[in-house]
């Protein structure tokens, strides 16, 4: 893969003077699909690693027997605390700037601060029919995609949106197959995650549902600790719009301890599942964990990996693990799919045990780290699907 990106556009607004990014790193059929971020402090940089990542996910997922063709990968990303009171109309402002590329080729959703209610309310407000409407022009049928996807979106599993539990199914079922080669039984194999949102919290409820323990989980706010393990629910419960968590409903026996405490937890499995960057060369020598699930986007930096894998710990990349939010919207959209959760939790599942199990049976066989695994298999993809497709 080349490095540099087909198209980055920044963007400053004229209100606040707060700034954002667009970065399309590759277009397959003239579309690019990826996610928009809103933080504190989220760069160019940052935005052109997530966009890169996106075109791998696309391409890890390519099945030439199937209706949902990959796209190219891009991402947005806005510098602004989605909590301050200006969030709202700087994404508006953002939307409504990035119009003309939403129209024709940049295919969005929630990520990282934003909820896709919040990004759907903000899209139709900046004179936008969809977030995914660049796709469009790409389906069979458009009306009934959009009516399936619509109501792929209203369904609601045990108080979850359907939407919001995919991801982290398929982060759930990439450590229980990870754990299934390594002969490890599931019950009482214990999990810290960081960060209890729409990654986190729906991992949370999968491992915890297939007799994992949960023991730590961070938030924006510290880490909440009990080593006979949490009642997940009930935090899932419990948590605000941003994935913040009422201390109220912690039970006799959790305990309240620092926001970094999550890293160390006496646990089997780690679960980053919040900010890029959480695991670094100076932090890892913390971590007791055997395999870490990267939920999140870019946690682990690369010297930290180097590090863990020297001891032995297994790290599941990004692009694998946390690929099937985007996967199950396409799936949905181009008919692979029905509106259907327990389709659609099937189709996860099916499709994170081979991708899993491909990257570990390379990486083993190749002596690699599963994410040079990965990555090998989307440099074999990607001119397979430009020899289908053409190169834009
Ligand atoms: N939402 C998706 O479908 C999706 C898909 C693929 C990857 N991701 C990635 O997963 C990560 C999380 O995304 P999300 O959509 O679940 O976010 P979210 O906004 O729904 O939740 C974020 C969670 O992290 C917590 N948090 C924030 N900052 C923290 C900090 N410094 N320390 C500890 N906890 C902190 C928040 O309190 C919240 O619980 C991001 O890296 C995102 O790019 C998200």
């Amino acid at each position: 893969m080349s490095s540099a990106p087909l198209l980055s556009v920044g963007w400053t607004d004229h209100v606040t003077g707060r700034s954002g990014h667009l970065v399309v790193d590759r277009l397959v059929r003239g579309v690019a699909s990826g996610g928009l971020r809103m933080r504190e402090g989220c760069t160019v940089e940052e935005v052109t690693g997530l966009a890169r990542g996106m075109t791998m996910k696309e391409a890890l997922h390519y099945d030439p027997k199937a209706r949902y063709v990959p796209l190219g990968g891009a991402k947005g990303g806005i510098d602004c605390d989605p909590r301050s009171p200006e969030a709202y109309g700087v994404l508006v402002r953002y939307l409504r700037a990035m119009r003309p590329y939403v129209e024709r080729f940049w295919t969005t959703g929630e990520d990282l601060g934003l909820t896709q209610d919040l990004v759907d309310r903000a899209v139709a407000e900046a004179g936008l029919v969809s977030s995914v409407q660049a796709v469009y022009p790409l389906l069979d049928d458009e009306a009934a995609a959009r009516a399936r996807l619509a109501d792929a979106f209203a369904i609601e599993v045990d108080g979850i949106g359907l939407d919001e539990l995919v991801g982290g199914l398929g982060v759930a079922e990439s450590v229980l197959t990870a754990l299934d080669r390594a002969d490890r039984g599931y019950a009482g194999t214990r999990v810290s995650v960081q960060g209890l949102g729409t990654m986190g919290g729906a991992t949370a409820r999968f491992l915890a549902r297939a007799g994992l323990r949960v023991v730590a989980v961070a938030d924006v706010r510290g880490t909440i600790v009990n080593p006979d393990g949490l009642d997940v629910e009930a935090l899932l419960a419990a948590r605000d719009a941003h994935g913040a968590v009422d201390r109220s409903a912690l039970r006799p026996g959790d305990r309240e301890e620092p926001g970094d405490a999550w890293l160390a937890a006496e646990a089997e499995v780690l679960v980053p599942a919040a900010v890029s960057y959480a695991i670094d060369a100076g932090n890892q020598g913390r971590i007791t964990a055997r395999w870490i699930a990267e939920a999140a986007n870019m946690p682990v930096l690369p010297e930290a990996e180097e590090a863990l894998a020297a001891r032995g710990v297994t790290v599941l990349p990004d692009v694998v693990v946390n690929s099937c939010t985007n996967a199950w919207w396409w799936w949905t959209l181009f008919g692979d799919i029905e509106a259907d959760a327990d389709q659609a939790f099937a189709q996860v599942r099916g499709a994170m045990r081979t991708l899993v199990d491909g990257i570990l049976d390379r990486a083993e066989a190749d002596g690699t780290s599963p994410r040079a695994a990965a990555h090998a298999l989307v440099d074999e993809r990607l001119p397979q699907i430009a020899d289908r497709y053409g190169w834009y």
